[in-house]
């Protein structure tokens, strides 16, 4: 059978399109549903049987911060109110969907996320690993994943689609916007503005540099006794332009960083491994 499956690439960029357009594509096969409840974003992503994208809806929340569930009725309600949205645009109603954690997580903290969902309507398919999430969606197996998010750095080795060592560090995009603020004497939501203005992005580079050389350094640390085949970088920080080169001249390798880098956890959550042909 010819497959008009999109490349990895492609339905990154299609899904990160439907996200902010609200667009919707006629699935093949039954959907199913992904949740990402991120420290400032929570995002739900709609594949189909062939795990290409189908719709997807974000806001920006504070429900969860650095793994953790901290407002657990902000959380159910705003996960409900996107749900519905979703319902409404596909059509489908869901009662399922898988769900991100964190690696390394307790399972006292994971059993929150599954609790959230079903306070929402939904019953957890699966619970997926962040950059096994990632993997899914970069169509990889093996690698290493640098997920550099809002609150945390988290680096992932992976071995056959299983995470064989994850470390997670609390240093994200909101410490470049603590370094901003204090540079440019002004408030966390003018720098968290600032950071994202590309006709800053210079000046922007300048002062949050050293924020991504020690990203990179705690890449460095986990890498210490691996040889992976790759290093993809993914999570809403590693949006500058100059990302790839600073983690690729710290760990001496080439690292990939995909277009819309923010999408491709969430994309890949409700995916499933599919046959070659
Ligand atoms: N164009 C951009 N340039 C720089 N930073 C960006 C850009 N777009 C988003 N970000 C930053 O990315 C971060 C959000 O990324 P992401 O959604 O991957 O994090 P999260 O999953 O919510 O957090 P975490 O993984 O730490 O729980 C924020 O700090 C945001 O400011
Ligand atoms: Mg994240």
């Amino acid at each position: 059978m010819v497959s008009s499956r999109m490349t990895s690439e492609a339905a990154i960029r299609r899904f990160a399109d439907m996200v902010r357009t609200g667009e919707v594509a006629e699935p093949y096969g039954e959907p199913r549903l992904g949740v990402d409840l991120g420290t400032a974003n929570v995002v739900l992503s709609v594949v189909d049987g062939e795990n290409q994208p189908v719709a997807g809806a974000w806001v920006h929340s504070t429900v969860v911060r650095d793994g953790i569930v901290v407002d657990w009725a902000g959380a159910t309600t705003v996960l409900r109110r996107l749900k519905d949205d979703i319902e409404r645009r596909t059509g489908h109603r869901f009662t399922r969907a898988s769900v991100s954690i964190p690696p390394g997580i307790s399972e006292g903290d994971t059993k929150v996320f599954r609790n959230v969902a079903s306070a929402a309507g939904l019953d957890t398919d699966e619970v997926v690993d962040e950059p096994v999430a990632a993997a899914r969606a970069l169509g990889i197996s093996d690698g290493c994943v640098i997920d550099i998010g809002h609150g945390t750095t988290g680096v992932s080795i992976l071995s056959g689609s299983r995470v064989l060592l994850s470390v997670d560090e609390a240093t994200g995009g909101h410490h470049m916007n603590l370094v901003l603020a204090g540079a440019y004497h002004i408030g966390y939501d003018v720098a968290e503005v600032m950071k994202k203005d590309p006709t800053r992005i210079h000046e922007v580079m300048g002062v949050i540099r050293p924020t991504l050389e020690k990203m990179a350094s705690i890449a460095e640390a986990a890498l210490v006794g691996f040889d992976v085949p790759a290093v993809y970088l993914v999570g809403g920080s590693s949006s500058f332009p100059d990302a790839p080169d600073v983690f690729a001249q710290r760990l001496g390798r080439p690292v990939i960083r995909p277009a819309e880098p923010l999408f491709v956890t969430p994309l890949g959550i409700p995916m499933k491994e599919l046959s070659d042909d």
